[in-house]
């Protein structure tokens, strides 16, 4: 069984709110905030105001998914009592070792994201004080693209080196996930799962999020 995040990307902005608090009434485990710059990927969502508009009525803790060029510039306005991890690109940060640092001491776990085009071992030495690793199983920048299978060896990667050097990061993948082949991912190592089109567009919710999770 894996833990399911959903992406609100894929809600309906018109009614956000209501419709977060139907996906969090449905036992997830996070909310995936996907915040794009129109730099780093080429696409703009949102900002903290809208994802602190949430707080109210948030029924799982913040997975905040910064898709932008310099975060340690925005990292802290992403901060609430809701936030539990705070991933960065790896690709978008001059020097990944004092991201990560600047994420634990603003109170957030930290995560770190690599892109589809990204080898794993580019991380190797940061394993140890890394929270939550993000693959990329799609290009950054939109929802609703087919899953790339090339993340599946990258979950293995780090899945082996976790077990051989006994660190406790968390393993998630995002892009292109539903009920038709979340087994891939959950069975290559992946203990947390982003899906937003295919969660928010089911006919039912809460099937989809069972069958996600492998439940
Ligand atoms: C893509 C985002 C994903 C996206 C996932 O840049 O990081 O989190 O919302 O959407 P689906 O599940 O529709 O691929
Ligand atoms: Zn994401």
């Amino acid at each position: 069984m894996a833990k399911i995040a959903p992406s609100i990307l894929a809600a309906d902005f018109a009614r956000l709110g209501e419709d977060v608090k139907d996906i969090c009434d449905r036992g997830i485990d996070y909310l995936h905030i996907d915040v794009m710059d129109g730099v780093f990927v080429p696409n703009i969502s949102f900002g903290a105001d809208v994802m602190k508009s949430l707080d109210r009525t948030a029924g799982a803790p913040y997975d905040v998914h910064m898709m932008i060029i310099e975060p340690d510039r925005y990292l802290e306005k992403f901060i609430t009592d809701n936030t539990e991890f705070i991933t960065v690109h790896y690709e978008a940060c001059d020097d990944i070792g004092k991201t990560i640092e600047h994420i634990h001491k603003a109170g957030a776990k930290a995560g770190v994201s690599i892109k589809p085009g990204t080898a794993p071992e580019v991380l190797d030495d940061y394993l140890k004080d890394i929270d939550l690793i993000l693959v990329m199983s799609v290009e950054p920048g939109f929802g609703g693209q087919k899953f790339m299978d090339s993340s599946l060896p990258k979950i293995e990667y780090y899945k082996k080196k976790r077990d051989e050097m006994g660190y406790d990061y968390v393993i998630e993948v995002d892009g292109g996930i539903g009920s038709g082949n979340a087994h891939l991912v959950r069975d290559a190592g992946a203990d947390v799962i982003v899906a937003g089109s295919a969660v928010f567009r089911a006919a039912d919710r809460s099937a989809e999020i069972k069958a996600i999770k492998g439940e």
